[in-house]
């Protein structure tokens, strides 16, 4: 099939053709008349010519959906000889070496439906310039090496917009003719414009004071809707930890006079790290206890703190290119992770972070879209903020931390920052700066940034009783991905110990060593195969690797039932523990028929989870964890072609199992942790919730009346969104008679509320029902559903894409045909919302000859539709396997 003749195929955009700038921005001025349909942006830009840079080159100035109304040098404005106006931007010969351009442009924020650029969202304008939406604002050279002081005057109706905020601090401010005023802002530190914004609005806000250990008073704000005020302190005390955190652990403080956080409703990603500005996606920063779940308010404090730890990871130092996009977020996700762990538990952050890389970044990894954490070509970059390049990258640095220390690796942030504080580096600047700082070599660490995959691992461990050693050999292949046959070994650490037959740790004494260094180490493996013998052990030991999952790699071993029987019950590490019951339950799922998952072939697992049950001693959260099966998602890794209803079958028939066989200890469980005061989301109280609405999803799966009552009566007297959430949730995926009246009930209570009403979707889309595509197809149109609000796509049809695998994969491809005709129609009004969606289609080689057939339909229908968007075509295209890296 061929694309249409109108659209052409889309450039690709390659590393290797980097060049520096040759020109830069030393400073720009920048004046808005804020309209909603008619905005004029003046923008005044100092330039000067790079020194390698030839007289004759010409200034090349990004824009994109601009109507350009004027263009003057050094106050004479150009003749049309002097410069070319074409798709991509303007051209301007001639300049001299220094000089002042101005550039008149007229935008239309309320029909700018890509989120992207200057936008309107519940009336209220507001900016989104990362990757390259600053080029839908004005003509500017758009790449993060150019780097300039802002100056921005705002003029708006007093009336209609009295809030008129942008990046640094306010140095001017008065009334203006017909009704209007404005306020003038300068951000004393040069940026790139990906970091520019502006937020114009009626809104309300509330304000507090932090003061940096250097004693500088810092007034922070959180802009919101009026009626979202009363939702706004547990963002505030959020910023305030991490404010505090990141000089207790980086040695970095804050730089500007205030911090602004802004949440609105229309936004395509989580939130974003404006310098002195943040705007949020407002679901990252609204909860009140009966409106947001305890999951809510954690992934609030950790949005909250990575926007915040961006101020010196991102803004202070920021990327060269997007290539180097990793630098930033990779290292930003790990700051944010180690946070979270600070503030709450970090064995069950640890737990959850693992489990997002397993079930994400691995499938990302041996797919199609495949990349490495430092890709070498893209389409559109906006399709590379991905889990590789997020969280993939945050374990290449913490890794990183591992090899070299906690001091080392401290010593090595210290010197990055004082290197290139107000520069634009390469992730190879982060690493030299690591190597400088300690003197370890990192040479063939830096493969983590280049080569895509998951490492496999394997283990052979002999025991000598003679000489009383035990030898394990490792072992790592990493299996091709798209554009890399050969793939190199890595430098993989290995955190390690042994334990004797009651799970007792064992002191570890490498072959060659004068003592033993304690009971837990790193081993580094560097070759294809190494092996590392281990003195002074009395008995056969059972070993236990990748303590904290160490490295982001796939490690088969040989243990027995009995050995992870006992690493469940006994190791130290919650990683380890966790892992050790989590692969007995998934060896019972992939290796028994759903009917033969009864009481008798499950009994070492209910034996377990009966224990974990009666563990009072135990943190709750942790408890919660090893009683969860693992997720389909996860299962999916191992079974080849993936089959979504029997996946699904396997693990509810366990579930139910389990649920009869402990039928008396889940109650008793549940009955313990029922509290009565009031609500707080702290880690140790969140714990206790999610332990007992386990408790509470595992007894609704005997389907009787005693647990339908159960769970009626915590919906009615929930007094918090997470109980409430729970009990409705196990009500709409049982066969309870009222669900449907609870669901409506839950509707129309909080029908006013946006959010809230976002997580009545996504119940209804995750639905374990057989009519849950035509319901999902029936909410499309009902009013509380919009294909122009991201969250609302994302909480319906993401929701069903990829959160009720039977009923997207449903056998008759009526999933894949619904979910892709919605693709084409948004990605005519917002292609990085559709292109995100499209990832649900990425995998199709994982399923069985029909399914492939479907699902490769819709790929090929939005790769030739006419005038497909980039993002799109990108996703199609090397989705079917087409090459986008050579043209
Ligand atoms: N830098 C943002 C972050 O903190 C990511 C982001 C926000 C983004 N909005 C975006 C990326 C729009 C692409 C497009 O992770
Ligand atoms: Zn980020």
């Amino acid at each position: 099939m061929d694309r249409k003749a109108s659209t052409p195929k889309p450039a690709t955009v390659y590393l290797k053709d980097y060049q520096p700038p040759a020109w830069q921005i030393e400073a720009v001025e920048l004046e808005f008349d804020l309209d909603p349909q008619a905005t004029r942006v003046r923008s005044r830009l100092q330039f000067r010519r790079a020194p390698e840079t030839g007289p004759d080159t010409p200034l090349h100035l990004d824009g994109e959906a601009l109507e350009l109304l004027g263009i003057a040098l050094d106050g004479e404005p150009l003749t049309a000889d002097r410069y070319r106006l074409d798709e991509a931007g303007l051209e301007v010969r001639g300049l001299p070496e220094t000089g002042v351009l101005e550039i008149e442009t007229r935008i239309n924020p309320s029909a700018n439906t890509e989120l992207s650029g200057l936008y309107t969202s519940s009336g209220n304008f507001c900016t989104q310039c990362e990757a390259e939406g600053f080029r839908r604002i004005t003509f500017y050279p758009d790449r993060p090496d150019v780097m300039a002081r802002f100056t921005t005057t705002l003029r708006a109706d007093k009336v209609a917009t009295p809030v008129l905020l942008s990046n640094g601090n306010p140095i001017a401010s008065g009334e203006l003719e017909d009704g209007r005023h404005y306020v003038t802002w300068q951000d004393p530190f040069p940026k790139p414009c990906y970091l520019f914004a502006l937020v114009a609005g009626d809104l309300g806000w509330i304000r507090d004071r932090f003061v940096t250990r250097s004693g500088r008073e810092v007034d922070l704000y959180i802009y919101v809707q009026k009626h979202n005020l009363d939702k706004c302190d547990h963002a505030m005390a959020s910023l305030k930890h991490a404010m505090r955190w990141d000089e207790e652990v980086y040695g970095r403080e804050y730089d500007l006079d205030r911090y602004m956080i802004v949440a609105v409703d229309d936004f395509n990603m989580g939130a974003m790290e404006n310098k002195g500005l943040n705007v949020f996606n407002s679901r990252y920063v609204l909860a009140r206890p009966d409106t947001a779940t305890d999951a809510d308010y954690q992934n609030i404090e950790s949005v909250i703190g990575h926007e915040y730890f961006h101020n010196w990871s991102g803004n202070r130092v920021t990327c060269r290119d997007w290539f180097q996009l990793s630098l930033k977020e990779g290292f930003t996700v790990f700051r944010d992770q180690e946070f979270s762990s600070d503030m709450n538990s970090r064995g069950v952050q640890r737990i959850g972070d693992v489990n997002i890389l397993r079930t994400h970044q691995f499938r990302e990894d041996a797919g199609p879209m495949a990349h490495p954490v430092k890709p070498d070509h893209y389409v559109a970059i906006d399709n590379f903020y991905t889990v590789t390049v997020y969280n993939k990258g945050a374990e290449v640095v913490r890794m990183l931390h591992t090899l070299l220390g906690t001091e080392g690796f401290r010593r090595g942030c210290d010197l990055y920052f004082e290197r290139h504080d107000g520069q634009a580096v390469t992730t190879d600047d982060f690493v030299n700066a690591m190597e400088a700082a300690t003197g370890v070599s990192l040479q063939q660490f830096r493969r983590w940034y280049d080569q895509a995959g998951t490492p496999e691992l394997e283990l052979e461990r002999h025991y000598d009783p003679q000489a009383r050693t035990c030898a394990l050999t490792l072992r790592q292949h990493c299996p091709p991905t798209p554009g890399q046959s050969d793939k190199q070994p890595f430098h993989i650490p290995v955190a390690m110990g042994l334990c004797d037959r009651e799970g007792r740790a064992l002191p570890l004494r490498l072959y060659g060593e004068a003592a033993a260094g304690g009971e837990s180490r790193v081993l580094e493996l560097c070759r294809e195969e190494e092996t590392f013998v281990f003195q002074d052990i009395p008995a056969e030991p059972v070993p236990v690797l990748l303590r904290g999952f160490s490295a982001p790699v796939k490690l088969a071993l040989d243990y027995t039932d009995a050995e992870l029987a006992l690493l469940s019950a006994h190791e130290r590490d919650p990683f380890c523990r966790w892992e050790a019951g989590q692969t007995l339950a998934r060896r019972l799922l992939l290796t028994h028929p759903p009917q033969a998952l009864d009481a008798d072939t499950a009994r070492p697992l209910i034996e377990a989870a009966r224990r974990t049950l009666a563990d009072t001693a135990l943190d709750p959260a942790l408890r919660a964890l090893a009683l969860t099966l693992p997720a389909e998602g996860y299962l999916a890794e191992f079974v080849d072609p993936i089959e979504p209803e029997q996946l699904h079958t396997a693990r509810q028939a366990l579930r139910l199992t389990l649920s009869r066989a402990l039928r008396p200890d889940l109650e008793a469980c549940y009955e313990q942790l029922t509290e009565t005061g009031a609500y707080s989301p702290d880690a140790a109280s969140a714990g206790r919730r999610r332990l007992r609405n386990l408790c509470l999803s595992y007894l609704i799966a005997c389907e009787d009346d005693s647990a339908y009552q159960l769970a009626l009566r915590q919906y009615e007297q929930a007094g918090n969104m997470t109980d409430s959430l729970a009990a409705l949730q196990a009500l709409v995926n049982s066969d309870c008679p009222q669900r449907e009246a609870v669901l409506e009930d839950f509707y129309s209570r909080w029908q006013q509320d946006t959010l809230v009403v976002d997580k009545w979707l996504s119940l209804q889309a995750t639905a374990d029902r057989a009519d849950t595509l035509e319901r999902v197809q029936a909410l499309t149109g009902h009013p509380a559903f919009s294909l122009t609000n991201p969250n609302k796509v994302y909480a319906l049809l993401r929701a069903f894409a990829q959160g009720n695998p039977v009923g997207f994969h449903q056998a008759s491809g009526a999933g894949y045909r619904f979910i892709g005709e919605q693709i084409r129609t948004l990605d005519g009004r917002n292609p990085q919302v559709a292109s995100r969606l499209a990832a649900a289609f990425t995998d199709w080689r994982r399923y069985n000859p029909t399914r492939q057939a479907g699902m490769r339909t819709e790929l090929e229908k939005m790769r030739d539709a006419g005038g497909v968007s980039r993002d799109l075509y990108e996703i199609a295209a090397r989705s079917l396997g087409d090459d986008t890296g050579t043209d």
